[in-house]
């Protein structure tokens, strides 16, 4: 074991399954500890996978004792700041956070500074990058298969900053990380809606334009059924792309949609079905980390630069809607523009009354948050 990564995990909830079903298949990390407030949650982890870790029920001793080299933030969106900038000041090699990035822009830009100023590598969990449809997509595309992307359609749902921090990753991984110029979009919110304690919209549609000539649109709530994927549509052909598999039509396959089901690095499709992409995801992303820890690779896919830009996307239609303008890039405003909007008086809801839609997740009594109160400690 002792060339094995040491990896530790704040928050034991749904996805941290996934960061270590994804640290134990990649073959390179060793899970030694946990962390959550609630025991139970991480006495299930470590029944589901047979391991035995130590748990902590705070986080920040189960960062000065364990001495982690990778350090996965899974708890709700309002905690990924606050646990990044804490992990990152006990030095670990790497940290692998959860999307979206930050529950705002100026969080998100804290995170980079927080691992930059400690030498962390940071990494967003965008992991759909790792997918060989994606991939397969991305180099079809750089290859002029379909000519110029004209439209990227997408669809999404339950709030744009948690579903379609994905879309907006996938719009720059399909074009070679392209940058976005500009947003122009929209939302409705006649409820106050939250998801895992962040306000959210009923509604939204926008538009994003891409330096490189491409242009994606994303529906969210808006049709009833949506995937992660997107229609691509090119000068001279379309890529029809879900998680598992994509079709090609161009004037090569005859204007007939070709089938390609590409295998993963460590799982097939046909043997996993609707589990390839979670554990494919997991296990690829993760060990794309171990590389570039151990120098192999350059720098890694979903890097805390790349997280940022999605939700950068995200808050930008927020922030059109605001303003009633076409947002160009870079965003200058670092606060969540909804929750601008909300508590200015200019978006109230018509039918008052908090709920969240993610609520079904928390354990115990509660009801609005998996933590109350998590605060970063300013040095007196
Ligand atoms: N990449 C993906 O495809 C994907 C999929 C699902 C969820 N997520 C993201 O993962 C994050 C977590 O979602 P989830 O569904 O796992 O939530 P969850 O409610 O299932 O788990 C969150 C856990 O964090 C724990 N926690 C909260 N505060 C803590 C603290 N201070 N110290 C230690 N533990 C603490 C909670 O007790 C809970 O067990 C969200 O940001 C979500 O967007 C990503």
């Amino acid at each position: 074991m002792a060339d094995k990564l040491r990896a530790g995990v704040i928050g034991c909830g749904s996805i941290s399954r996934n960061h270590v079903g994804g640290y134990l298949n990649s073959g390179r990390y060793e899970v030694v500890a946990l962390a959550d407030l609630n025991e139970s949650a991480m006495q299930d982890v470590d029944n589901q996978f047979r391991i035995n870790t130590q748990h902590y029920t705070d986080a920040r001793a189960m960062l000065a004792q364990e001495k982690l080299d990778v350090v996965s933030v899974c708890t709700w969106h309002g905690g990924h700041a606050t646990w990044t900038i804490v992990a990152a000041t006990y030095r670990p090699k790497a940290i692998l956070c959860e999307k979206p990035m930050a529950d705002t822009l100026g969080h998100a830009e804290q995170m980079l500074v927080a691992c930059r100023r400690n030498n962390v590598k940071l990494v967003i969990g965008h992991q759909r990058r790792f997918l060989p449809a994606y991939t397969l997509a991305q180099s079809l595309i750089a290859q002029g298969a379909i000519g110029k992307v004209q439209l990227i359609q997408s669809c999404g749902g339950d709030g744009l900053p948690n579903y379609s921090s994905h879309q907006t990753d996938m719009y720059r991984y399909l074009l070679g990380d392209d940058e976005c110029t500009w947003v122009m979009g929209n939302v409705e919110r006649k409820t106050d809606q939250y998801e895992r304690a962040t306000r959210i919209e009923d509604c939204a549609m926008a538009v994003f334009q891409f330096r490189g000539g491409a242009r994606a649109l994303i529906l969210s709530d808006l049709v009833p059924n949506y995937y992660q994927g997107a229609l691509i549509v090119g000068s001279e052909g379309m890529i029809n792309m879900t998680t598992n598999n994509l079709q090609l039509m161009n004037r090569g396959t005859g204007g007939q949609w070709q089938l390609h089901q590409p295998d993963g690095k460590f799982f097939k499709v046909e043997e996993q079905g609707d589990r390839f992409e979670w554990l494919e995801g997991g296990a690829a992303q993760a060990d794309e980390l171990a590389d570039w820890i151990e120098g192999k690779v350059e720098t890694h896919r979903g890097r805390g630069e790349s997280g940022y830009k999605a939700l950068e996307m995200i808050h930008a239609v927020y922030e059109s809607a605001r303003c009633h303008e076409k947002v160009v890039m870079p965003m200058r405003t670092r606060v969540n523009p909804l929750d601008l909007m909300v508590e200015s008086g200019h978006l109230v809801p018509e039918r008052p009354g908090r709920y969240d839609i993610r609520a079904f997740l928390l354990r115990g009594e509660r009801m609005a948050s998996d933590e109350e109160g998590a605060q970063i400690q300013e040095q007196p």
